[in-house]
């Protein structure tokens, strides 16, 4: 034993500084991030004015290999990480709506809004005299809709600065006797009641779970629903489609080919792995789409949140698959008589959270009506549980994308 102690020793030493500097260095860097974001109240979770930060940009080249390469298997309670996170670390999420900007966002956004509205006004017969537990409330606006249904009671709880506003809002509609705001994490805020009939919440993230804010409306449904009670919207599909457009790739990846005559090549490796916002355009849908989850609210445990999913694309044209679109669908189905279901796919309306595209590295030649088959994994990232990874194989290669 004796002659492996030192080299055992040593060994061991040598991997605990190096794990020290790892956890020290992301610290730093999400500490750095947090600053940025906190400076720059404007960079609200969904928002796509993201001013660049000379500290993120950094944190994200390096995290990148730290992220891409870490070891994500680290086992959280089962609260989950959400609800685990420490007031400080969670202070950037919230500042970030805190601001009106992301609300007016929201609110102007009619597909999302008008479904809320029409699903709570076209069922009053599932909100009347019923207890309304609104989550992440925000403006107040899911609690009005509630009570003007014909709620009881309704409790409307934020921990962002917001819903001092929600509270003169709520003042300023004459709505104070039914609607009842508390400042406050829903994981920690006591209730005025032991139990609710119905759970309202607009939690939904870029590619659904993005800010993993469904973890605190599943904490909240285990916590206050009543035996019987219903969570609204209930269910959830995550969809995948293949894009070809080789104009994009050229823009954003070939470009780093020859810049100005000379091979920056290597910037492709930080650009790849970052999933991009936005809109995309529906004429280069390339493939059928495909779900990889559905959620069900009433009944999704926080391990429904991370997943693995093969999937398979039927092609619809002849040409280079470039990227990989998501997106999700939301529906306002069980127990009402006037169910309301809304997509953010790329064939309907826009909407504030766009699509989310893979971009690829290589394109792959595709033959219209075979079927493009692939393995996707969505998984938090541990050491930022609201921010995302996503892992396809695929065409017989393996990438990583983050989403933050
Ligand atoms: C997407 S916004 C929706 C706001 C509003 N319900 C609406 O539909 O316009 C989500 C809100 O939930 C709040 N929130 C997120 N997680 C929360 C939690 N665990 N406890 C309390 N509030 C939370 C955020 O601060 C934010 O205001």
């Amino acid at each position: 034993m004796g002659s492996y102690f030192v080299p055992w020793f040593f060994h061991k030493l040598l991997a605990t500084l190096l794990t020290i500097l790892n956890e020290t260095l992301d610290c730093l860097m999400i500490t750095l991030q947090k600053l940025c974001n906190f400076k720059t109240r404007s960079v609200p979770m969904r928002s796509d004015h993201m001013l660049p930060c000379p500290f993120v940009s950094g944190r994200r080249l390096l995290a990148q290999d730290l992220v891409l390469n870490a070891d994500t298997t680290r086992v959280s309670s089962a609260a989950g990480p959400i609800a685990e996170l420490r007031e400080d670390e969670d202070e950037a999420y919230f500042s970030s709506y805190g601001h009106y900007s992301i609300h007016e966002e929201m609110l102007k956004d009619k597909v999302r809004t008008e479904s809320y509205r029409d699903f709570i006004y076209l069922n009053q017969d599932v909100f009347k005299d019923k207890v309304v537990l609104d989550v992440g409330c925000g403006t107040g606006i899911l609690s009005m809709f509630a009570a003007r249904a014909g709620a009881r009671k309704v409790i409307g709880v934020d921990q962002s600065e917001i819903v001092y506003q929600a509270m003169d809002i709520v003042r300023l509609n004459n709505l104070e006797d039914t609607i009842t705001l508390i400042k406050g994490r829903i994981e920690e805020v006591n209730l005025p009641v032991d139990k609710v009939d119905i759970i309202i919440s607009e939690w939904m993230g870029y590619f659904l779970l993005f800010e993993s804010m469904l973890d605190s409306v599943i904490y909240s449904r285990d916590m206050y629903l009543a035996e019987g009670g219903s969570v609204y919207p209930d269910r959830c599909n995550i969809s995948l489609a293949a894009v070809g457009d080789a104009q994009k790739h050229q823009d954003r990846i070939a470009f780093w080919d020859d810049v100005y005559g000379f091979k920056m090549t290597c910037m492709k490796k930080a650009v790849v792995p970052e999933a991009v916002v936005e809109v995309l355009k529906p004429e280069t849908l390339i493939s059928e789409p495909s779900v990889i989850q559905t959620i069900d609210c009433n009944t999704a445990r926080l391990s429904d949140l991370e997943f693995t999913a093969d999937f398979s694309l039927k092609i619809t044209q002849s040409t280079q698959c470039t990227a990989i679109v998501g997106y999700f669908d939301i529906s306002f189905d069980g127990g009402c008589g006037n169910k309301v279901v809304f997509s953010t796919g790329p064939r309907c309306t826009k909407t504030h959270w766009k699509q989310t595209v893979f971009l690829l590295e290589e394109p792959v030649a595709v033959q219209s009506g075979q079927d493009l088959p692939g393995r996707v994994t969505v998984r938090k990232n541990r050491k930022d549980p609201r921010s995302l990874l996503v892992t396809f194989d695929l065409a017989e290669r393996k990438l990583t994308y983050s989403l933050q």
